[in-house]
């Protein structure tokens, strides 16, 4: 089938069996939702959703796909839910996402984040129909040395903090199973991906900017910043999503020639610092909503990381689409539907549907 590079093609996707780690989270279920839309056959395995309300409830993630709760350190399960399936793409995102409570819980980070990276691969390597396989990882990965030029897929591993230096193992981890196992032609070909920070509606992680800020925008406190110098590369969730799928595409259709990692960031442009987001959003929102620097000793978060994505443009033809103020806008838009008791899956849908076309 040929397909538009550097777009999510939605008749490569109908019909597409696919496996997808983490579906219950944030990402995980914008994704969903947008596989779904386009037809493909879609099965989930992750923990159930550990903050109420979730995404994955509130837009009703689970219905049009299979979904199974379990651990991927539990590599028996696991197995046992892959090969069941029989994908023909698998895409891993579960992994423990925040840089904070990687300070808490170390261990755990590095198990579900490391092994958990090993289990996945080493389920894949039983699914014979298996064609293309996404690692998603972050730009944190990066052994970050506070430069102001973007980070290329060649540089150096590796991570201050435990969630950032287990996402780091995790490119090592599939790297390494990229090169001892999925190799020779008739082997599924594995890419990982790197993004930034992503923002979107539906997101109520702890310890994230955009979901603090709109909690305290709601309660008409003031929110909270630790560090609103610090500069990240926003987007808006359906960015990066677009970068995994368009990547998937081309390792099913082209194989090996894709099978490296890549960066999925956005423009220059729209590497913004927390205080610009900040008053964005104070001027979206209007009135009830303020901010407040925390003069709490925080542990220590990079200053600033930006991803160069000139290999994506070149050769994937993967750009981003919306700027920052199109997302902060959109991302309002979406909590005000939440917040009026409106229908979130279809504003979920419609959002993904503006997005492609
Ligand atoms: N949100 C961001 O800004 C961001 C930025 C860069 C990269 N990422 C990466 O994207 C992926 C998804 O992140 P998210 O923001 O949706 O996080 P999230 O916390 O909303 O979702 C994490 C998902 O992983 C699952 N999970 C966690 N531990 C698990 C385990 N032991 N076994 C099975 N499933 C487990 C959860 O159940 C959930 O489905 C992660 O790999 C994360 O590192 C996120």
């Amino acid at each position: 089938m040929e397909i538009n590079k550097g777009t999510v093609n939605k008749e490569f996707w109908n019909t597409k069996r696919v496996f997808l780690t983490g579906h219950s989270g944030f990402k995980g279920s914008w994704l969903s939702l947008w596989l779904q839309s386009m037809g493909a056959i879609v099965k989930g395995y992750a923990l159930a959703p550990n903050t109420t309300p979730n995404l994955f409830t509130e837009a009703q993630v689970f219905e049009q796909m299979e979904s199974e709760f379990g651990d991927i350190r539990d590599l028996k399960l696991l197995s046992k839910s892959m090969s069941d399936f029989d994908p023909e793409i698998l895409i891993h995102m579960a992994a423990q996402p925040l840089v904070r409570l990687s300070y808490l819980e170390p261990v755990d980070t590095y198990t579900t984040n490391v092994m958990g990276t090993v289990n996945v691969l080493e389920a894949a390597r039983s699914c014979s129909n298996l064609k293309a396989i996404v690692s998603v990882t972050t730009d944190k990965c990066y052994e970050n040395n506070e430069w102001e030029w973007g980070y290329r897929e060649n540089e150096a591993m590796g991570g201050h903090d435990p969630y950032s230096s287990s996402k780091g193992c995790a490119e090592l981890v599939t790297s390494a199973y990229k090169r001892s196992f999925f190799n020779a032609e008739n082997t599924a070909s594995v890419a990982s991906a790197r993004a930034g920070n992503v923002i979107g509606g539906g997101d109520w992680a702890d310890d994230r900017l955009i979901p603090d800020i709109l909690k305290a925008f709601e309660k008409s406190t003031p929110v909270v910043i630790r560090n609103p110098l610090a500069t990240r590369p926003w987007q808006h969730v359906l960015e990066p999503l677009s970068g995994y799928l368009v990547l998937a595409q081309e390792l099913y259709t082209n194989g090996k020639d894709y099978a490296e990692a890549w960066n999925f960031g956005p423009k220059d442009d729209d590497c913004k610092p927390v205080h610009w987001i900040l008053d964005q959003l104070v001027a979206h929102w209007g009135e009830g909503a303020t901010w407040e620097l925390d003069k709490n000793n925080n542990p220590h978060e990079a200053g600033f990381l930006k991803l160069d994505c000139s290999k994506a443009a070149s050769r994937l033809k993967w750009k981003p689409k919306w700027n920052l103020q199109l997302t902060l806008k959109s991302i309002v838009e979406w909590h005000q539907v939440y917040s009026n008791g409106g229908d979130i899956k279809k504003q979920c849908l419609k959002e993904i549907n503006t997005y492609s076309s």
